[in-house]
């Protein structure tokens, strides 16, 4: 009995923390916000609408592909899914939705 109530609690922290990470906000706070926050290194601050404007023109295509696979652009590295190899594409986009909802 308590062998099975601690496995039922594992699983419960599992589904836990992959809820959490398939929300954009904190996928974001986990590591993007450490460049985007400040906009360390020419990484467009999140909440500025004057620099996201024309990244935002792009399509969200090309944005989340330039959050996965890095982007070199004029105004510096975006290293690919930000240096965060663990997290899926799935995070990812979830991340760039937020960011962009918070820019615009
Ligand atoms: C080490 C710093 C750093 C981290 C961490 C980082 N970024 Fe970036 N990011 C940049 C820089 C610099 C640019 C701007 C590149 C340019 O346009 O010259 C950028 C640009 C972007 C863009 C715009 C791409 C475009 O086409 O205009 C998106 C979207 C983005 N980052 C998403 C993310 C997400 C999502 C995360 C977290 C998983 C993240 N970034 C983490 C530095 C970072």
């Amino acid at each position: 009995m308590k062998k099975q109530l601690a496995l039922i609690s594992l699983t419960l922290m599992g589904l836990g923390s992959t809820v959490v990470l398939a929300d954009g906000a904190a996928v974001y706070n986990s590591g993007c916000m450490a460049c985007h926050n400040s906009g360390v290194a020419g990484a467009p601050k999140v909440g500025d609408k004057d620099v996201w404007t024309d990244r935002i023109a792009q399509g969200m295509d090309l944005l989340y592909e330039h959050a996965i696979v890095g982007f070199q652009g004029e105004a510096g590295y975006m290293p690919p899914k930000g240096g965060f190899a663990h997290l899926s594409d799935d995070d990812i986009k979830l991340a760039v939705d937020y960011m962009v909802e918070q820019s615009q």
